[in-house]
């Protein structure tokens, strides 16, 4: 372990912030560290190992694509990516029919509002307080923390306006001619686990048709089942123009994509928008085997039966101790909040020395994003856990 930290502190770039933990192996709902302790996972590689570590599903389809063919290009067709993408079209809302695949959440944003300003022939867009949407130029530019946008100064397009989220009056009074898209992440993420009020979602949908904006949903964190439907628009019934994926896409291997309306989606013509590694045959390969796993697992369902048991028994914690402000969320995607900071984070330390993995977000509040393959008995252990760990924070 020592070695690795003195590797990572004089090799690797300081972004982040990290436990002294290193993974080894995982299995399941489990993954054992260097020094062979092992932790019940409710972070899931912040909700990317949906069908939890190593599925021999997942293993056995990239294992079997990288005896075969690992990547080509774009240059040519991609069979795998080609089934891929026929097979997402029978998971995501209706509306969207049309796909470009990338590496990651960022990059779907990216081409996103390049989609969109390219099709509306419009220049701005409206995105929320407290969103994230990624680190790249424009997706930074969305994300509502200034501490993330302003020391990248002249880098960041100024194309954003920002308003409340939850605010429909606040959107209807921000658009203008100039405005392409709205962005929203159906839920929030990591601000929180901010889940808006019914009306929300279909009135940005009702207030884009009446303007002519493109709604586009981000359903980085949302999506591929994590809120109980494959995506959490879903919840409202609304059908966006534009949805973005990554994370739980590719179960842990890097994928990311967006779909459109297949009209918008045309908007792009060859040279407007590409990718080296994009949708190449191994991420599809994985992709594929995910999607399959998760129908036939009934991923979506678990996530809202399990989910409910865990919110149930997370609110149990909330009438009993005082420290648990509130307790939110939908599916598998449940946030507790916390009194403090302080709080917040000596729980994460707690529970790491107890065996397991929770991750705090937004300062105080602690988020749950399992594998959607959590069970019953894994809940029970970490609300034990939280328990006992609360009664001391609380001494
Ligand atoms: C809603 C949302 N959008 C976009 C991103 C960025 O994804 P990535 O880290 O894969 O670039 C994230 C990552 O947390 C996210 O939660």
């Amino acid at each position: 372990m020592q070695r690795i930290q003195e590797l990572d502190g004089r090799y690797i770039a300081s972004t982040y912030r990290r436990q002294p933990l290193a993974f080894v192996k995982g299995r399941g709902m489990f993954v054992e560290d260097i020094q062979g302790k092992r932790y019940l996972d409710f972070v899931g590689g912040i909700a990317v190992c949906s069908l939890g570590h190593c599925h021999p599903a997942l293993v056995k389809a990239i294992s079997a694509q990288a005896k075969k063919l690992m990547h080509t290009s774009n240059l040519y067709y991609i069979q795998q990516q080609a089934e891929l993408a026929a097979l997402l079209a029978r998971v995501v809302p209706k509306s969207i029919n049309k796909f470009f695949f990338c590496n990651s959440g960022t990059e779907a944003i990216e081409g996103a509002f390049k989609l969109a300003i390219k099709h509306a022939k419009r220049q701005r867009i409206i995105a929320m307080q407290g969103s994230f949407h990624g680190r790249t130029a424009a997706s930074v530019g969305a994300t509502w923390k200034s501490s993330y946008r302003e020391p990248f100064g002249a880098l960041i397009p100024k194309i954003f306006d920002f308003v409340p989220f939850n605010d429909l009056a606040a959107v209807e009074r921000t658009m203008g001619e100039q405005t392409a898209a709205v962005i929203v992440e159906a839920i929030q993420g990591e601000s929180g686990i901010n889940v808006p009020s019914k009306d929300y979602l279909p009135g940005l949908r009702k207030l884009c048709d009446e303007h002519g904006v493109l709604l586009i949903c981000d359903e980085v964190q949302t999506g591929m089942g994590r809120t109980g439907k494959w995506f959490a628009c879903e919840h409202w019934s609304v059908e966006p123009d534009e949805l973005t994926m990554a994370k739980a896409l590719g179960g842990g291997f890097p994928i990311g994509c967006l779909g459109a309306r297949a009209e918008v989606m045309e908007s792009f013509s060859p040279g407007n928008h590409a990718s080296t590694f994009g949708g190449n045959p191994l991420a599809c390969a994985a992709a594929k085997a995910v999607i399959k796993t998760m129908q036939n697992l009934k991923l979506p369902q678990r996530a809202t039966k399990i989910g409910g048991y865990f919110k149930n028994r997370l609110n149990e914690l909330a009438n009993k101790h005082g420290c648990v402000r509130e307790v939110r969320g939908l599916g598998l995607m449940l946030a507790m909040e916390l009194s403090t900071k302080q709080i917040a984070d000596a729980a994460v330390v707690k529970a790491r020395e107890r065996g397991f993995l929770i991750n705090c977000t937004a300062d105080k509040v602690l988020r749950f994003v399992p594998p959607l393959i959590v069970e019953r008995k894994h809940v029970d252990r970490l609300i034990e856990a939280l328990d006992a760990i609360f009664v001391e924070v609380e001494k």
